[in-house]
């Protein structure tokens, strides 16, 4: 951590474990706030535990499961909530898919997304907060190779709406931010679908990763995720953001 910073705020993060997750976490932990990060292998939470020190809470639990949201939120308060849980879709074409692996990321990110946005609501999390719901440029463009992931990811957007708007009317004052990262080969998930992507074009990964330069890395998501979280002058209650290696930019 900063030393010239003292802890001033508690965010969760879900899928803390690695990639983007533990990013995220060690870039709030700069900025001075507590994490409490939420995956569910236990030695991956350990290794960012020992990396992040004692400002990172390692909470081993399935993200999924509506009573761990509403109990996390309680138990910590947060400020600052951060969904990024996400499973890593199997990276074949519609016909060799079945429904299950098909609908695998509507059972978790959304699924996820869905019950910790519910809780943030139900057992309203103080005004000014911000809850960040990590969706991807797929929801915007489709990704034939990994099954039902586009619209799961494109629900995830719609939910973040219609609870920036719940918010309101309620004038519960917690605002909502979504945002779309593009593929990147510099994580397990994002790996997967570039080797995939760069096989069904008939071309290398390496070729298929130079289309994609600047490439997004884990240290630029967790940058720009703190960035939006620090930003003092945006007081919007929604807002929607690509992310890519130039940064973030506002949806139209
Ligand atoms: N990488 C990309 O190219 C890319 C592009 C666009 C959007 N995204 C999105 O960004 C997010 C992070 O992706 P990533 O690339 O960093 O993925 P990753 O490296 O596979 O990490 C995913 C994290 O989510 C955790 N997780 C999965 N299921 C969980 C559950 N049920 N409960 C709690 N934690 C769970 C994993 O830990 P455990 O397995 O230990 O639980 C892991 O810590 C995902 O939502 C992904 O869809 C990624």
């Amino acid at each position: 951590m900063n030393p010239s910073r003292k802890s001033q705020t508690t965010a969760i993060v879900t899928g803390a474990g690695r990639g983007f997750g533990s990013a995220i976490a060690a870039a709030l932990i700069d900025q001075g706030h507590q994490v409490v990060g939420v995956a569910r292998t236990a030695d991956a939470l350990a290794d960012v535990h020992r990396r992040l020190g004692a400002a990172f809470v390692p909470v081993v639990a399935d993200a999924t499961d509506a009573e761990t949201a509403r109990t996390l939120i309680e138990q910590h308060q947060p400020t600052l909530l951060v969904l990024n849980a996400g499973a890593r879709p199997a990276t074949v074409p519609v016909h060799e898919q079945s429904w299950e692996s098909f609908s695998q990321n509507w059972h978790v990110d959304t699924q996820h997304a869905f019950h910790w946005i519910r809780a943030t609501l139900r057992h309203p999390l103080t005004p000014g907060s911000l809850v960040v719901s990590m969706s991807s440029g797929a929801a915007l463009r489709g990704s034939p190779l990994s099954g039902g992931y586009a619209g799961a990811k494109a629900m995830i957007r719609f939910l973040a709406s219609y609870a920036a708007d719940e918010s309101r009317r309620a004038g519960l004052g917690i605002r909502f931010a979504t945002v779309l990262p593009q593929l990147t080969p510099a994580t397990e998930l994002g790996a997967a679908g570039v080797a995939a992507y760069a096989e069904r074009q008939g071309i290398d990964t390496a070729t298929f990763t130079a289309a994609l330069e600047p490439l997004l890395t884990p240290a630029i998501v967790g940058a720009e995720i703190a960035r939006l979280c620090g930003d003092t002058g945006n007081r919007d209650e929604f807002g929607e953001y690509q992310l890519t290696g130039h940064g973030l930019h506002a949806l139209a």
